[in-house]
């Protein structure tokens, strides 16, 4: 088949989190698999000096935006067989310091960088000779294009492909002023609560809901919890309506990129079979940040977004309460000022047992899964997370909150003893998550338990193999069903 994916953001050229990976780590498998897959993303400031095979296409978009004319240049690259990324070239967009921010502010014109991203995409779609068989768009800053196609559609693209809408996180919605809509060029009949408007407001997330052929989510338990008021962030009416076109498929690992044998990023190589290298990295990792290299001290890590979404009230609570025993604490974060506060105070209060650092680093992340002997992810809600994952790869045990791929992801002893990779709770307290915490203690000192839970969690499989059949399949179903 012919695929062409749409992200704001696509490992290795971009990235704020999750989202990336997977756009990422999807395109690959779907090369892999033999299709020829493309992926549209924005030329963002820095890609075109680390990547200097990108080459310039000869290709111009001209086209309206609002009341305007909007142009922009196309770029390529070849990343492997069957699969190209194009860049979206229009520096008064894109090259700025921040992909959606700047010092903790949202752009003012996200809604027209994207709303102009998304239509480049569309027109892409239409006029290149190399014809998709399938759009699948991902996220907000890509969903207003499965209304832009069903509009050229009806305007008479008799060939006009389906489109599949991925939503990687419901509490991003891409909600602006109404006023902004007419930037959209799209007929007045698609702003109405059955399409992109949200009381009043254009919502491109919404929008997206509202006019893909189908819509999936990444992970099967957050598919039923945004259907619900609790999780569905106000969509939860529109997602049930849209039920039987819904599904959730739980995201896969990119292994060539999260593995602790071939990793230029780690201290040492290690495997299930082969478990010395990680106390190795313990040590370094002790050391690089700062806290007494000791290898008999449990060593917990987050590395996350600080956001409310990761749960970090109940995990500040949770560690002030337990961090009096003998156990360490590293953490790996960007994001609320508010949060990095509450992150330094703990760290003042138990010096030489907690290491926070703030900013964004790709190495000390793999050096952090890979030193610590469990992980950390008490998610308020989580569509998939990926560092749990990780995690299991890497041998370090997660302590999870039961939502979203959080659950679905992870074994807890109550489940399956025989099989337990990590440890869960699902109250979202500070008390609950402490007590959590308190079993992984407990486990820590039980040899036979602990390697047994390490060797399940790295046996574990979550290789892309599987889910990209389960994309495949919609794929197919969608094209049959194409008029
Ligand atoms: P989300 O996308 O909601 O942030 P995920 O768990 O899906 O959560 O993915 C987060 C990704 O971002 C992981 O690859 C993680 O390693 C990475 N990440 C998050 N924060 C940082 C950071 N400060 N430095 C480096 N990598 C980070
Ligand atoms: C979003 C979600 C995260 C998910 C990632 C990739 O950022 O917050 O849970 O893993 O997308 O799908």
């Amino acid at each position: 088949m012919n695929i062409l994916l749409a992200s704001s953001e696509v490992f290795p050229f971009s990235k704020t989190g999750g989202l990336a990976d997977m756009v990422g780590a999807l395109a690959r498998a779907l090369a892999d698999a033999g299709h020829e897959t493309r992926v549209v993303t924005p030329l963002y400031r820095g890609i075109r000096e680390k990547f200097p095979d990108l080459r310039k296409v000869d290709w111009y978009f001209h086209l309206p935006l609002g009341s305007q004319y909007v142009q922009a240049e196309l770029w390529e690259l070849d990343v492997a067989h069957g699969l190209k990324i194009y860049f979206i070239d229009q520096p008064g967009y894109f090259d700025r310091a921040g992909i959606y921010q700047e010092n903790n502010f949202s752009y003012a014109d996200n809604a027209e960088r994207y709303i102009f991203f998304s239509k480049c995409l569309v027109h892409l779609a239409h006029y290149l000779e190399w014809r998709p068989d399938v759009v699948h768009v991902h996220d907000w800053q890509a969903a207003l294009v499965p209304a832009l196609i069903l509009q050229e559609k009806n305007a008479g693209w008799g060939s006009a492909p389906p489109t599949c809408l991925t939503i990687h996180n419901l509490a991003y919605q891409g909600v602006f002023v109404d006023s902004a809509f007419a930037l959209t060029n799209l007929p007045e009949n698609y702003f109405n609560p059955d399409g992109a408007e949200f009381f009043g407001l254009l919502n491109c997330l919404k929008a997206g809901v509202a006019f893909a052929d189908f819509i999936t989510t990444v992970s099967p338990r957050y598919a039923r919890e945004i259907a619900t008021p609790e999780y569905g962030c106000g969509l939860d009416g529109i997602l049930r309506r849209r039920q039987k076109d819904l599904t959730g498929i739980l995201n896969g690992v990119d292994y060539q990129e999260w593995n602790t044998t071939k990793n230029p990023n780690l201290f040492k190589a290690y495997s299930a079979g082969r478990m010395a290298g990680k106390k190795h990295n313990k040590l370094e990792l002790q050391k690089l940040v700062g806290l007494p290299a000791d290898e008999f001290t449990p060593l917990f890590g987050t590395i996350s977004r600080l956001a409310e979404q990761k749960g970090v009230d109940i995990q500040l609570g949770a560690l002030a309460e337990m961090l009096n025993t003998n156990m360490q604490f590293v953490l790996l974060g960007s994001g609320s000022p508010e949060y990095e506060r509450g992150y330094r105070d703990l760290a003042r209060h138990f010096p030489g047992k907690v290491a926070v650092r703030f900013g964004y680093d790709e190495t000390l992340a793999h050096r952090i899964e890979a030193g610590c002997d469990f992980f950390l992810m008490p998610s308020r809600f989580e569509p998939c997370g990926l560092n749990q994952m990780y995690s299991l790869r890497y041998g370090t045990i997660p302590i999870v909150r039961t939502t979203g791929g959080l659950d679905d992801s992870v074994i807890d002893w109550t489940q399956n003893p025989k099989l337990a990779t990590g440890i869960k709770f699902s109250e979202y307290t500070p008390r609950a998550l402490a007590k959590a915490i308190r079993k992984s203690l407990v486990l820590y000192r039980q040899p036979k338990l602990l390697n047994a839970c390490r060797h399940n969690a790295m046996k574990a499989d979550f290789s892309w193999r599987r889910a990209v059949h389960e994309y495949l399949d919609i794929y197919k179903r969608l094209q049959t069903s194409n008029p």
